[in-house]
């Protein structure tokens, strides 16, 4: 589904993604877990067209993807949601599904809205499909409040409903479960579960060993920009290196 060969990405003498190669399988929940600092954010920046790779070639469904802009990537059917999101809060949540992913759409996807004539009946299909995608994620009952009065986690759950409205083949998921309760966190687990069900593979970083173990087959590890292993829940866990990594970075 998507192939890294080699990638690299340096801030100036920082090598944040340092030649990392990986395949991920159609139909996964890969896991993406390592240290703050491993450069997870930076690889899904890459994945994503957020950043341009300083070297190394990526592939998406088989074709080449490196080079191509966010909206580009996004309208290939490869979405992601943001470590941090940020709805615009006196817009309400129905809205805010409604709206194209920040930078991730160009000017096709509005000209197909607005197209003239068409504008009132595009809008009503959008907002049907944004009701369907709220209502699957729990919170079409707060459709018409603003943003703002949403928790942590409903924000995820929000995010992740307005990049379904696209209809994505893929999903990068930047830290799902971070500042999320436990039971908002069994929600969004199953609902990524229910969604990787009906065919979506998703790339899952995050920092909840519960999440992840629960969720993620195989899991591939980051520290220091380099990938230091790949493997499922059991090979991670008892694996000295990765021990290592996450003393190593706590140390620091
Ligand atoms: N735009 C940028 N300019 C310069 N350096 C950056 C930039 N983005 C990330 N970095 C650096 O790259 C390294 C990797 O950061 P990144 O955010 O990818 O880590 P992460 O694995 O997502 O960490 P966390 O778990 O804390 O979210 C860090 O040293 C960071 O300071
Ligand atoms: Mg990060």
């Amino acid at each position: 589904m998507l192939v890294a060969r080699d990638l690299v990405k340096a801030f100036g003498g920082v090598r944040a993604v340092d030649g990392v190669s990986f395949a991920i399988g159609r139909g996964t929940i890969t896991g993406l877990i390592g240290p703050n600092g491993a450069g997870k954010t930076t690889l899904f920046n890459c994945l994503a067209g957020f950043h341009r790779p300083t070297s190394g070639t990526l592939a998406f469904q088989g074709t080449r993807i490196d080079g191509e802009g966010p909206d580009r990537i996004f309208r290939r059917g490869l979405a992601r949601t943001f470590q941090i999101p940020r709805p615009f809060p006196e817009m309400s949540v129905l809205e805010n599904v409604m709206l194209a992913p920040a930078g991730q759409t160009g000017e096709r996807f509005w000209s197909n809205w607005f197209a003239a004539g068409t504008v009132a009946r595009e809008e009503r299909a959008l907002r049907d499909r944004a009701m369907h995608w709220l209502a699957f994620v729990g919170l079409d009952a707060l459709a018409g409040r603003p943003a703002r009065v949403l928790s942590g986690g409903q924000r995820k759950l929000v995010e992740l409903a307005r990049v379904l409205v696209a209809e994505p083949t893929m999903i990068l998921l930047d830290e799902p479960g971070a500042g999320v309760n436990p039971r908002m966190l069994d929600t969004i687990v199953d609902r990524i579960a229910t969604l990787n069900a009906q065919g979506i593979t998703f790339l899952v970083i995050e920092h909840n060993m519960d999440l992840v173990m629960r969720l993620c087959r195989p899991i591939l590890v980051m520290a220091q920009g380099r990938l230091l292993m790949q493997g499922d829940p059991d090979a991670v866990r008892g694996d000295p290196r990765v021990v290592e990594a996450y003393l190593g970075g706590a140390a620091a």
